[in-house]
């Protein structure tokens, strides 16, 4: 961001897990990013404590005046969820997160909160969704003319050249709820996403949660939810401690922070059928052999390829970000 650029005004849609607490952290602290409001929806864990997860991020950085609005407890066909708790813990903080921690939701659910910021702000706000699409799906349901509002809506989630991390082709986040996926790319908005592609290739290392853990205050914090992620990074992906950063990316995207490097604007939709291919992200890139031409009417832009060391600016953020401004957990 220059001294000239305003910050990027976004809305986070998050089911705050492991890596979404770092990227409240990061959309709260990050001078190029003006976080107008944020929502829980369900996926690495319940609806209500991805939403407590949340409020708890934001008042640790001394955030507690954003709006945080709670959503959608299950997938759009009302069919039953399956959280992530083996990846994230069953708290989504790792099994270390603060208990005690109240504090008060805002009024509305979230798809309202969405739609009544959009109004707000019309043309102004990046939507970021790095959970679940279901809130943002009941969103559109309520305000059909909701793309015409935001700015654009950027999303972590789904798979490009790479494989799935819930199925064979399926990512978590899309893979939870296809028939919302599906009418996220549909809409017609301008959508980026931030696939597996990238973020399976963005690490935090043992060295960088040394690094947070030394740091104190809130670094400290994420140091000590990181400690469960690595685990299962270590049994399922990498066999070694270390971690994905999947949602703070898109964040960043969108804040124009971390510029890709290969993201072409393509045609695109998630296999929302009973199929082995469920939750399956489809990206037209057969013009992958010419540099990707153009291709008409196209809304989606792919992150194929950006700077992998982006880890360095996160940690260096988190570190500088001194101690968490919850002075005394409010007991219930
Ligand atoms: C996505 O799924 C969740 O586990 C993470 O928070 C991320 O949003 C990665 O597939
Ligand atoms: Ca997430």
């Amino acid at each position: 961001m220059s001294a000239a650029t305003s910050p990027t005004k976004i809305i986070l849609d998050v089911d705050t897990g492991v890596d979404d607490t770092i990227a409240l952290l990061y959309a709260a602290l990050h001078p190029a990013v003006e976080l107008v409001g944020a929502c829980g929806v369900w996926g690495n864990v319940e609806v209500e404590q991805a939403t407590r997860n949340t409020l708890h991020a934001l008042a640790m950085a001394g955030r507690p005046e954003i709006p945080v609005a709670s959503g959608a407890a299950g997938p759009l066909t009302g069919g039953p969820a399956h959280y992530g708790h083996f990846v994230h813990g069953d708290d989504g903080q790792g099994n270390v997160g603060d208990t005690s921690f109240r504090a008060p939701v805002a009024p509305v659910p979230a798809a309202e909160l969405i739609v009544s910021l959009a109004r707000e702000h019309p043309g102004e706000i990046e939507l970021v969704a790095v959970g679940p699409m279901t809130n943002v799906a009941v969103a559109l349901g309520l305000c059909p003319e909701l793309p015409s509002l935001l700015r654009g809506v950027t999303i972590m989630g789904g798979a490009a050249f790479a494989p799935g991390n819930r199925t064979a082709v399926a990512e978590a986040n899309i893979w939870h709820d296809p028939e919302a996926g599906r009418a996220v790319f549909a809409a017609d908005w301008d959508l980026t996403v931030v696939p597996l592609d990238v973020t399976m290739r963005t690490l935090l290392t043992e060295a960088h949660r040394q690094r947070l853990l030394a740091a104190g205050g809130i670094a400290n914090y994420v140091g000590r939810i990181l400690d469960f992620y690595f685990d299962y990074f270590a049994a399922e992906a990498f066999g070694e401690r270390s971690s994905c950063m999947h949602d703070v990316l898109a964040v960043a995207v969108a804040a124009g922070v971390l510029e890709p490097t290969l993201a072409p604007t393509v045609h695109a939709t998630v296999d929302d059928s009973e199929g082995p291919g469920r939750g399956q992200t489809i990206f037209d890139l057969r013009g992958c052999y010419q540099g990707y031409p153009e291709q008409e009417g196209a809304r989606c832009r792919v992150v194929l390829e950006c700077d992998t060391a982006f880890a360095e600016p996160v940690v260096d953020l988190l570190c500088a970000a001194g101690p968490s401004r919850i002075e005394e957990p409010t007991r219930a």
